[in-house]
């Protein structure tokens, strides 16, 4: 577990994604004694070796609960069309419980259009316009699996939602927007920042809860943070062996000895050293939101298999179906 310097309190997601993902074995211990264990597919478009790395552990800690997975591989340079074609493979194969697309899609590719096309009911991330449309009105089905890793870990920390003034840095679809709507739901007061949002470290300043998706290393320094606030840390920002880290990382012992020995190195989008000891708490990278986010995708999977045998038993029960 990473120590903080001092003061804030570790939002450590390996701790919780371990008791999640044992909750998720449970359940897929009962639908494989019922019929089949949940299933889960992955289409990969193309080579990315960040995508290939993060595929590789959805699919690996799927089987480690009792799940069974599989990845669909798709050459890169695939036309849309034929990219289509496979999720509407994906949506009618009755053996496919849950169905993702792995992101960020190659360019020439509209993600929309996948969001669109991929079956609501088997929608694991959470993407589907019908799924986003639920969450915002506070009645999820699928909820996106790093937003839900967010709430889990403010949670499991002790934060109060409720009435606390919460800023989210980053817009994207599958993180920024989506835990904005679930912190409004929980009656927080949320403000979204973007690339053209002004002032941005005073409005970050008076949060107290702050999440960080940016995807810029080490973007959030301690003039960005209330004293006391709760940091969470969503990026996961790999710098490449050889290539200088922003000069404000070299203080920390981690980055500069990985980029002294030219070794790759793994850094979220807030410069942790400078924050921890005034924040009250903090989530850390690697160790915060990424194991979560697996976990929440196994029990999203989970659900996504319940649901669909429910839907089937009602359907032999419908007079109208006979
Ligand atoms: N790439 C990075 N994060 C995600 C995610 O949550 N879902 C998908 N499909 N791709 C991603």
């Amino acid at each position: 577990m990473t120590e903080a310097p001092a003061g804030a309190t570790i939002l450590d997601g390996t701790a919780l994604a371990a008791k999640v993902r044992e909750s998720v074995r449970k359940d897929a211990e009962k639908l494989s004694a019922t019929g089949r264990p949940p299933h889960l597919r992955v289409i990969l478009l193309g080579s990315d070796p960040a995508s290939q790395t993060y595929v590789a552990a959805k699919t690996k800690a799927a089987r480690e609960s009792g799940c069974t997975a599989e990845t669909v591989r798709l050459p890169s340079g695939i036309a849309p069309g034929a990219l289509l074609a496979e999720v509407r493979r994906g949506n009618t194969d009755e053996g496919v419980d849950g169905l993702l697309v792995q992101l960020p899609l190659e360019p020439g590719h509209d993600v929309r259009r996948i969001y669109d096309a991929i079956d609501p009911w088997k929608d694991v991330d959470g993407v589907h316009p019908e799924n986003v449309g639920r969450l915002h009105q506070g009645r999820p089905r699928f909820t996106p699996c790093t937003p839900a890793g967010i709430l889990a870990l403010l949670d499991g920390g002790g934060v109060t939602i409720p009435g606390r003034r919460a800023v989210v840095l980053g817009r994207s679809d599958i993180v920024g927007k989506p835990v904005a709507a679930l912190l409004t739901c929980r009656d927080a007061t949320v403000t979204i920042c973007h690339s053209k949002t002004p002032d941005l470290e005073r409005v970050c300043s008076e949060a107290e809860i702050l999440v960080a998706a940016v995807g810029r290393p080490g973007f959030v320094t301690r003039q960005h943070v209330r004293p006391g606030a709760a940091v969470v840390d969503v990026g996961v920002n790999r710098l490449a062996p050889g290539v200088a880290p922003p000069a404000h990382l070299m203080g920390t012992a981690r980055v500069r000895r990985a980029f002294e020995e030219g070794r790759p190195v793994l850094v979220g989008d807030v410069d942790f050293d400078a924050v921890a000891p005034i924040a009250g708490w903090i989530s850390p990278v690697p160790g915060g939101v990424g194991p979560l986010t697996v976990a929440m995708l196994l029990a999203n999977t989970v659900l996504a298999a319940r649901l669909s045998r429910e839907r089937h038993r009602s359907e032999e029960m419908d007079p109208l179906t006979l």
